[in-house]
């Protein structure tokens, strides 16, 4: 399946679905590499399918994601220019100091820069101005590409941009699905007057969405079915039809990652979006 791209602020370019990996090599600061090779074989495949954008953070796995992402990446033969690679720095090591630390031992697991890199959650201790000055850095001495922030409400995401000196803050990463909508209220207006990209995490609602006896379901169902797609593909090419929103499903089986991929190449009409909304309103 050929890959659809967005562009944003400050000539960001990014595909609009990518490869959540959270999970993939362990868990909450947990590494488990010892399917590390079962992992890099199936992010090889999703890169076959058409995956060209991954999603991954120091946090996953203790770094063990990174070092599979890496590793998937720079064993497919394909130009790095060619991949999307996101990584988040935990609000633990949000001083500037860290951060470069941080960034260095991620770009170290990865084999590779980082193309947009971004501030997992926001810090309670460390203000905003000295991450980002640690950002624009990192940016200065080719370790990312871009910058951003993850889990920003529109207040703090323009707190952050007015912290930027010299590159832009250019993404936020958020939970955004069908049944959680609230950034439609909040962050989308101020992402679209911004040109900020919203990459919408849990997008499939960690699964929930699928779950037939979940509210919405039947109307989820309904509208793939007037379209010969899966309820997983109508979630997601809702989201994508979305101003400014890319997504980051993450699947760990090949019938998962091919399903999801096919939510590319079509467009919900503009009345089945409505139904669908009516069925999962903003709550
Ligand atoms: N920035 C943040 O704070 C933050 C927070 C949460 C998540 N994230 C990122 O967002 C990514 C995605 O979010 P998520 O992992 O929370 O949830 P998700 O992508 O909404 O859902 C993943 C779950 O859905 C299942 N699934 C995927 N495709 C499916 C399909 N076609 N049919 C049926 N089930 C399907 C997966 O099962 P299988 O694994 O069996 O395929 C998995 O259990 C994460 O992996 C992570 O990279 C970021």
């Amino acid at each position: 399946m050929e890959m659809e791209y967005k562009t944003f602020r400050g000539n960001l370019k990014m595909p609009v679905i990518g490869l959540g990996t959270w999970g993939i090599g362990g868990g909450y600061w947990t590494p488990d590499c010892s399917r590390k090779a079962e992992w890099v074989a199936l992010l090889r495949r999703a890169i076959e399918f058409g995956y060209r954008m991954f999603d991954t953070a120091e946090m996953y796995g203790g770094g063990c994601s990174e070092e599979i992402v890496g590793a998937a990446v720079s064993s497919s033969g394909l130009p790095r220019d060619e991949f999307f690679i996101i990584s988040k720095v935990w609000p633990n090591h949000a001083s500037y100091n860290d951060v470069l630390k941080s960034a260095k031992n991620s770009v170290s697991r990865l084999g590779t820069y980082i193309d947009l890199y971004l501030l997992h959650w926001p810090s309670r201790e460390v203000p905003i101005s000295e991450t980002i000055r640690a950002f624009e850095k990192l940016i200065d001495d080719g370790l990312i590409k871009f910058m951003g922030v993850s889990n920003f409400d529109s207040r703090l995401l323009m707190e952050a941009m007015g912290a930027a000196k010299k590159h832009e803050v250019v993404a936020d990463e958020v939970k955004y699905n069908l049944s959680d909508r609230f950034v439609e209220r909040d962050l989308m207006p101020v992402a679209v007057r911004e040109n900020i990209a919203i990459i919408a995490y849990s997008p499939l609602g960690t699964g929930s969405l699928l779950n037939p006896s979940s509210k919405g379901f039947e109307v989820l169902s309904r509208v793939a079915s007037k379209y010969g797609k899966t309820p997983a593909q109508v979630a997601l090419n809702w989201l994508i039809g979305k101003p400014n929103t890319v997504a980051i499903p993450k699947a760990t089986s090949e019938k998962h990652l091919r399903e999801n991929l096919e939510a590319l190449g079509w467009r919900l009409s503009q009345e089945d979006v409505e139904q669908l909304e009516q069925a999962y309103p903003i709550t």
